[in-house]
């Protein structure tokens, strides 16, 4: 399959190996393709390609949005509305704002009526939005091994034949899904980006994962 990677950050770039891993055709977005980590990144991950967010859209079969949170709106307006249509589109993204954390605990731009996922979807309605890969660190996005077994990658969505792809994608990557429901399912799920960060701020403990327990 096509993928197209809408963000050069950590994240974008470690899915698109990941993808690139798994036998998939990969373009890597960015405003600025000669940026340093870009060019390194397209040097080690042949034959990924990298391009413009506009030539990444049309490009992929399936994007991902990997864009900072504040940005992203704007990122699918400049890559082109249309070329999400019909798209299964993952959604990694988090509304962080650029304020410092409180004792550990991030500030969003949305509510809890009101999460980034359900503004995106609203941006472009014919894309087939899945929240994933948003509550974990880039480190565990692929394969992660932790002694617990398999973590539970949390996703919602409005369009079952997507979540259904990502969640075959997600068991590729090493990870057990657990479907929350349409859009707004996004309220809770992103938030979980908050919750996982705690520990890391406040006593450096980076390394670990959500699972759901179950009877
Ligand atoms: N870091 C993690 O481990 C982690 C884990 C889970 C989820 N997330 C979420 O994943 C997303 C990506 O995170 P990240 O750490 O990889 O990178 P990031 O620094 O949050 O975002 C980098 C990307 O955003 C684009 N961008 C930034 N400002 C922009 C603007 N004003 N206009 C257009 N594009 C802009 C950059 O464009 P250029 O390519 O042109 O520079 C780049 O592609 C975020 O929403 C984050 O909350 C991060």
């Amino acid at each position: 399959m096509k993928v197209g990677i809408l963000g050069s950050g950590i994240v974008g770039r470690v899915l698109a190996t990941a993808f690139i891993s798994e036998g998939h055709e990969v373009m890597l977005g960015t405003r600025n393709i000669s940026k340093t980590e870009v060019v390194k990144w397209q040097k080690a991950n042949e034959p990924g390609r990298t391009g413009s967010f506009a030539d990444t859209a049309k490009f992929g079969e399936l994007l991902v949005l990997a864009t900072a949170g504040s940005a992203s709106e704007e990122v699918i307006r400049i890559a082109g509305v249309e070329h999400f249509a019909n798209k299964v589109v993952i959604d990694a993204t988090n509304p962080i704002t650029a304020a410092p954390p409180t004792n550990g605990v991030l500030k969003f731009f949305t509510t809890l009526d009101d999460s980034l996922m359900e503004r995106l979807q609203r941006l472009a309605p014919r894309a087939k939005f899945v929240k994933a890969f948003n509550s974990v660190g880039n480190d565990f996005m692929y394969k992660p091994s932790f002694r617990d077994g398999k973590p539970t990658m949390f996703i919602c969505g409005n369009d079952d034949g997507a979540k259904k792809a990502v969640a075959d994608i997600l068991t590729a990557f090493g990870w057990e899904t657990e479907d929350m429901g349409k859009a707004e399912g996004a309220r809770a799920i992103e938030p979980l980006c908050i919750l996982w960060c705690i520990p890391g701020f406040i006593r450096n403990q980076w390394s670990h994962a959500f699972k759901l327990l179950k009877m």
